[in-house]
């Protein structure tokens, strides 16, 4: 290849595109004025389901993208979604994002990102499709599992060490979904619509974290509308907002299949193309993606003179930057696959991330020596296979049940039959989950074999099947599917030792959650899942996790469903429905507290086996609108553990009608029994702060506020009133 003449004596005539000594930027142009108008249009569309060519004459390879966001997806055929059926694209599947999130700990998130990025690495992948940091709004949404749960601030915090984890092996992460992707209904015709100030403090400020905290080097628009576009070429959130306002200089990739106009895909800052559905392989077109809107659609209207090379040349250097930053960067480590280094890293983050909703009488953790059955299907099923582009091909997965059965003496009854299907897109699950009996044969199994234990413990919930927490559409409703809720009530009339282990991304309805001692939140936890559960739940580790969303009783309790916003209304005689997000600001905790509903379990609840005191010993007002709250935080139980300490901020005297409060800070304290720490908790005026819509910018108004400190959102124990002057 070119670059082996110019190394030795002729190092002084390397061409300054190749000269790691001079800056990139200069490279950048110098590399730009060497490329064809055909070349410039190749490199800003794929080449193939998931690559986008190089420019082989000047030495750029391929760029090669990979899902995301929780391992590194199997290779697909190079035009086709099939399997390639390769032998070497086994991953180590990481917990799903919400698991991450519920960690409250930004370090976990830096070593997912840093894992992640070195399997990437391995497999040859420049460019990684995650993280995905929309905001649950809704409980229905199919997606929120890849998602970081309802508030803006912990989202922000979690995804900018992921970004900088994974971009640290010179492996892009491209932030996904830019914006307003909430939920999966309908995606490509939803045309949200939105206050400016519910986009600015709800909706952005994950993103915004990912590019300016995180430098993230690539973002992918959405599927739906915003303001009527398309979000892949939506002229505010990418132009104004993202590359104007944000001074974001990476490359706006396209959702697959999310680009539909060219001349938009042209002008509103779409850089790369990729997944456009052309039918030109079974029509017979040579080359299917030269019929990409940015592909010989965008050459011809440059040949006709309808636009200047202004647009491709900024798309074209921000694709250069990228390659520089990847596929060019000198000195990349190679990488490792399935290390024991990544499961290590996927179990600590599984078992930070697991969330103790309730624990009664003491019942966890479950006492060594006594005997387990273990009912229900999510014991045995695999949960990294299926969801969508999501799904990975795990080199291992081990299930609750076989994590049990090494541990405890165990016994096992199906109880109820969910989804049975043996594989998806080409990747088989290990066992099989056929079974004829009846619902009330399978109750009956379950009880009568619940009579003779000590604990039942039920692993149930949601799976990755259509309609539940998968990609494509939303759940049908907020009830858990599959009977499971007559098999719980009947196994409680005869055992009352139960505990409900929900393996989703979202919350369900628990309408029995009164009557049973122990729920424990187990998310999608990936390769080690079995593991970190049965770790937890025997109490070799000590749950630490913290809901990243509100638990709501009742769909009509979350302010979507209440004010019937979702999923919007079809316009008449055309393909778009308007989803109104007439909530506002007011999402998850929220509206929960401007209605004054209590959840069932609130946003930042999370128990544990040990206990806590917590209190603000002091504060200070650093002028400028600063301030720092120092919290001592005691470990008074008998076992080691670790408690959040999570800091909400309330306006008390303001133009506009501001939630009752928001969290602003937080921080995780890792405690042995009887020590304690002092935390310094500090915040900005842009804590203070609203996104005022006269003025198109963020506001902190003077006045009264209070700092509120606690280890949940509804349990505050320390409130301290402050006052911030003009
Ligand atoms: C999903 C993206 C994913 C892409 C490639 C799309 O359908 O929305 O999240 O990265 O497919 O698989």
């Amino acid at each position: 290849m070119l670059l082996c003449a110019w190394t030795g004596a002729h190092a002084q005539q390397l061409p300054v595109y190749l000269d790691d000594s001079k800056p990139v930027e200069q490279r950048i142009e110098d590399a730009l004025s060497r490329m064809t108008l055909d070349e410039k249009i190749a490199v800003i569309h794929a080449q193939s389901k998931f690559s986008a060519p190089g420019v082989k004459r000047l030495g750029f390879p391929d760029l090669w993208t990979t899902d995301g966001p929780h391992g590194i997806r199997p290779d697909v055929l190079w035009d086709e979604w099939e399997q390639a059926g390769q032998t070497n694209d086994s991953c180590v599947a990481f917990p799903a994002l919400t698991c991450l999130a519920a960690s409250w700990n930004p370090a976990m998130a830096r070593l997912y990102g840093e894992s992640l990025g070195e399997e990437a690495l391995y497999r040859g992948k420049h460019v990684l499709l995650g993280p995905g940091v929309n905001i649950n709004r809704t409980p229905l949404n199919g997606r929120n599992f890849e998602y970081m749960g309802e508030d803006p601030f912990l989202a922000s915090q979690m995804v900018a060490p992921y970004v900088q984890g994974v971009q640290s092996n010179g492996v892009a992460s491209c932030v996904k979904h830019y914006a307003l992707n909430n939920d999966e209904e309908n995606r490509f015709n939803v045309n949200v619509v939105v206050s400016d100030r519910a986009l600015h403090e709800i909706y952005l400020p994950a993103f915004k974290a990912a590019v300016q905290q995180g430098g993230a080097w690539a973002i992918m628009g959405s599927y739906n509308l915003y303001k009527n576009e398309h979000c892949c070429h939506n002229a505010t959130l990418l132009n104004k907002i993202l590359k104007h306002d944000w001074q974001f200089d990476g490359v706006v990739v396209s959702d697959w299949g999310g680009t539909h106009d060219t001349e938009q895909a042209i002008k509103n800052g779409l850089d790369m193309e990729f997944g456009s559905w052309t039918n030109g392989l079974t029509e017979g077109a040579s080359n299917a993606y030269d019929s990409y809107h940015l592909a010989l659609p965008y050459k011809k209207l440059i040949q006709q003179g309808k636009y200047s090379v202004k647009e491709l040349d900024d798309k074209v250097r921000r694709v250069l930057r990228l390659y520089y930053r990847t596929t060019m960067k000198k000195n990349k480590p190679v990488g490792f696959l399935c290390s024991e280094s990544h499961y290590d890293a996927a179990l600590r983050i599984a078992e930070e991330g697991i969330v103790l909703l309730k624990n009664e009488r003491g019942l966890l953790p479950l006492k060594q020596g006594k005997r387990i059955l273990v009912v229900g299907e999510n014991a045995i099923k695999m949960m990294t296979v299926g969801g969508g582009s999501s799904s990975l091909k795990a080199q291992k997965e081990i299930l609750p049940l076989d994590a049990f059965a090494a541990q405890c003496s165990t016994d096992y009854a199906r109880g109820y039959v969910g989804d049975t299907v043996q594989s998806y897109n080409g990747v088989k699950v290990g066992r099989s989950l056929y079974d004829m009996r009846t619902p009330s044969e399978l109750i009956a199994e379950a009880v009568e074999k619940a009579k003779q234990a000590d604990y039942v413990v039920f692993f149930g919930g949601l799976n990755k099947s259509d309609y539940q927490d998968s990609e494509g559409h939303d759940r049908k409703d907020y009830a858990l599917p599959y009977g499971q809720n007559a098999v719980i009530e009947a196994i409680l009339k005869v055992n009352p030792r139960l505990v409900f282990v929900n393996i989703s991304g979202n919350a369900v309805e628990m309408p029995w959650a009164s009557k049973v001692p122990a729920i424990v939140q187990g998310w999608f936890i990936g390769s080690e899942s079995g593991e970190a559960l049965v770790n937890v739940l025997l109490g070799k580790v000590n749950p630490s996790g913290k809901l990243p969303f509100s638990w709501y009783k009742q769909l009509a309790d979350c302010g979507a469903h209440a004010l019937g916003t979702y999923p919007g209304t079809w316009r008449s005689g055309v393909r778009i429905i308007d989803e109104e997000y007439k909530e506002g600001v007011f999402v998850g905790y929220r509206w929960l507290e401007k209605q004054n509903i209590k959840p069932l379990f609130a946003f930042g609840h999370g128990l544990s086996y040990t206990t806590f005191a917590m209190n603000c010993q002091a504060w200070r007002d650093m002028g400028n609108g600063q301030y720092q709250f120092d919290v001592k935080v005691k470990n008074t139980g008998k076992c080691a553990g670790a408690e959040v300490v999570q800091l909400y901020i309330a306006d008390k005297e303001c133009s506009v009608e501001r939630p009752k409060k928001e969290l602003k800070a937080f921080a995780k304290v890792f405690l042995q029994p009887g020590e304690s720490k002092v935390v310094t908790l500090t915040i900005g005026r842009e804590a203070l702060s609203f996104y005022d819509e006269a003025v198109h910018d963020w506001r902190a108004e003077a006045g009264t506020f209070e700092a509120l400190i606690g280890n949940a959102s509804d349990n505050i124990s320390d409130k301290i009133t402050f006052k911030l002057k003009d």
